[in-house]
């Protein structure tokens, strides 16, 4: 069985949840180093950073891997299912770390061509939307000029990949509403001031949102996903509250659908006698794929004999966005096979799918690097 094969189904087996990747971490480091991969010194928990350095003047690319796994108790029925109880590896972070691995040892190989230094980024906690960050925080990215992720797609056939432009996954951010009333027994309510009735209102309210306030050609949403109030039949509350998540692909819209969202909270709560505090909780923005590095990708892919197609659109969410904020680079989507969705129990990935995925990267790091070389 090959390296990539072998990685990728230990690496199934073994799925750890976002910021506990110790194990997942240990078995990334001791790759790299039998490779004789250059491991960066990053005091990172979880999650580790590598180079494989040509040239040490040149230009700097890097290839990133998110490493965790969900709490989704696997039922895909492979012989190297998860050990984990109730953990799996839903949504491919598997097949992101074999094919990065791989990929690093395929570039150690031709180190000595390289233009440049790639810089191989296995981040953490990317189901929590923030790891990314824990990344940021370390030199990695300061002198990086381009940076590309993959991302399993269940969607596409094996050999193929889907880019888009612009946005490739959603913002991320999540608001609480807290209506305060005034409690009473339910059989005067004349006597308090009742939440749920504004709450109720509020919810409706929102949806206007999107229909009335967001242009109609831009992709965005507001799910209100948990609503909670009162404790019994015969008394009306003191407060209710109510949380949920913003979606969208335009700035624009992201900085006003919460400002929106506020005011019809405010607005509607004071119009029935209420009051109500709005938090907003701010994630990754969108994905933001640059024009020109994401026809560059869709051109590398075709001289691999790797089928391109126009990825569709997504409200999910991805922090690798934040990376590219740092860089201009592409998110791109591999075909893994048309399997079950992802984050579902029976999510699997056609092991076919993986030395194309990993024979792209490091082809994409290389022709990046001579790109920016020229
Ligand atoms: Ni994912």
């Amino acid at each position: 069985m090959s390296l990539l094969k072998q990685d990728f189904e230990w690496l199934h087996a073994h799925p750890e949840l976002s910021y506990e990747e110790y194990e997942t971490t240990q078995y990334i480091r001791s790759r790299l180093t039998e490779a004789g991969v250059e491991i960066l010194p990053y005091p990172l928990e979880t999650g580790l950073v590598a180079q494989v350095q040509g040239n040490a003047e040149g230009p700097v690319v890097a290839l990133r891997a998110d490493i965790d796994a969900l709490l989704v108790k696997e039922e895909s029925g492979v012989p190297y299912a998860s050990c984990n109880a109730g953990k799996m590896h839903a949504c491919g972070h598997d097949f992101h770390t074999a094919v990065l691995l791989d990929a690093a040892r395929k570039l150690q190989a031709k180190k000595d061509s390289l233009p440049g230094t790639v810089r191989l980024i296995f981040q953490p906690g990317e189901e929590r939307s923030d790891g990314a960050l824990k990344i940021l925080a370390t030199p990695a990215m300061q002198d990086v000029q381009a940076v590309f992720a993959l991302h399993t797609a269940p969607w596409f056939p094996v050999g193929t990949i889907g880019v888009r432009n612009g946005a490739a996954s959603a913002s991320v951010d999540r608001f609480e509403i807290t209506v305060k009333g005034q409690g009473c027994h339910a059989a005067s309510p004349e006597k308090g001031t009742d939440p749920i009735v504004a709450a109720a209102a509020i919810v409706s309210a929102a949806q206007t949102i999107v229909s009335r306030n967001v242009s109609p050609v831009h992709p965005a949403l507001v799910s209100i996903t948990h609503l909670e109030a009162g404790t019994t039949w015969n008394v009306i509350p003191e407060s209710a509250y109510l949380e949920g998540t913003v979606r969208t692909h335009f700035a624009a819209d992201r900085e006003m659908i919460p400002q929106r969202l506020e005011a019809i909270a405010k607005g509607i709560a004071a119009g029935y006698g209420a009051t109500a505090e709005f938090t907003w909780h701010a994630g990754p923005p969108a994905t933001d794929n640059d024009p020109e590095w994401t026809a560059f990708a869709a051109e590398v892919a075709r001289e691999q004999g790797i089928t391109v197609e126009e990825d569709p659109a997504n409200m999910l969410g991805e922090d690798f966005s934040w990376f590219q904020q740092k860089a201009p680079g592409v998110y791109i989507h591999a075909g893994v096979g048309l399997t079950k969705p992802l984050h579902n129990p029976g999510f699997t990935v056609d092991e076919a799918s993986l030395e194309p995925a990993a024979g792209y990267s490091a082809a994409l790091a290389q022709a990046a690097l001579e790109k920016l070389a020229k």
